[in-house]
């Protein structure tokens, strides 16, 4: 079903198309040999032109937990971007030495350029702060394993919601569920886009926006905080102005449901206190694992391994 398909953002596959991936992802967790070496002979390219931890290493741990394997940089001074070489004839290259194409840029849209100019499926791994589209798979992922169901809930977005691509990709992607409502909390600066708050009234998603975190704890079942994007600031006094606005410490949590689940996309830097991270209900660390698995069940579908 998803043979040849290049993901650009979370509305480039159904409801359906997307359940069958969390359906593959929950096999290869409980059963790690199930699509072992699917992928024997396949290769992957990743092209990094912007700093990742998660997302490049859990591709290509992906990559090679399906038997396949990778090529790629990290560091796009080590391509021939440093000498000029365009996107486009950047692509064009790897996509004729591999099978698959996974792509971090820092200018948005670069992902649906550079699926133009591809023979073989590109998947978008962060384009500017417009979507992380692997990155929602892993929230709605957690979110399914951890909460039974990905309806009924009271989804809080803390932090960065401006420049956030997390942010923008799993706000659409959860409008399209039964009876999520979502509580955008940001400091003026870097509220949540209009065209994400007019996609939502567009399909009727009731959300409010607040700039409290203390007032909209208790109505939580899920909290998303993100990292204030220094990278994306025009200017360094505005992001030292802002980049505290919000910790989550244990008075703060003392506020939220027993059954509530804290998520993160990580990198963390102050926004969430380390102490934190022995609550139970602190799930970042786990859905970043969740990350590797779906990234498997997407590079098996769209390479027709399975
Ligand atoms: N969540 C995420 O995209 O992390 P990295 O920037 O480390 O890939």
């Amino acid at each position: 079903m998803l043979k040849g398909r290049s993901l650009i953002e979370p509305g480039n596959f159904s409801l359906e198309e997307t359940d069958s991936l969390f359906a593959i992802a929950e096999k290869i967790e409980t059963d790690q040999r199930y699509l072992r070496d699917s992928c024997r002979g396949k290769l992957l390219a990743t092209l990094f032109f912007e700093p990742s931890t998660r997302t490049r290493l859990s591709f290509e741990a992906a990559m090679l937990r399906l038997g396949g394997s990778y090529i790629g940089f990290a560091d796009p001074g080590s391509s021939s971007a440093a000498k000029g070489e365009s996107l486009a004839d950047t692509v064009r290259m790897a996509a004729s030495y591999a099978d698959a194409v996974v792509m971090r840029s820092p200018k948005e849209g670069s992902a649906l350029l550079a699926s133009r100019y591809s023979d073989v499926p590109v998947i978008n791994a962060g384009d500017g702060g417009h979507h992380h589209p692997t990155q929602t798979l892993t929230d709605l992922l957690t979110i399914r394993r951890l909460h039974g169901d990905i309806k009924n809930l009271t989804v809080g977005f803390c932090g960065d919601l401006r420049f956030g691509r997390t942010v923008h990709s799993l706000a659409k992607a959860l409008a399209r569920y039964d009876n999520i409502s979502m509580v955008f909390i940001s400091p003026e600066e870097l509220a949540i886009p209009e065209y994400i708050t007019r996609h939502l009234q567009k399909n009727a998603v009731a959300f409010t926006e607040t700039r409290s975190l203390e007032e909209s704890m208790p109505k939580l079942d899920v909290l998303y905080m993100t990292r204030v994007q220094r990278e994306r600031f025009f200017n360094e006094e505005d992001y030292i102005r802002l980049k505290d606005t919000y910790v989550l410490n244990k008075e703060k949590m003392a506020l939220g449901k027993n059954n509530l689940i804290v998520l993160h996309p990580l990198p963390r830097v102050n926004e969430i206190a380390v102490e934190i991270d022995d609550d139970p209900r602190a799930a970042y660390f786990k859905q970043a694992k969740y990350g590797m698995y779906i990234r498997m069940a997407l590079l098996s579908s769209v390479l027709g391994a399975v």
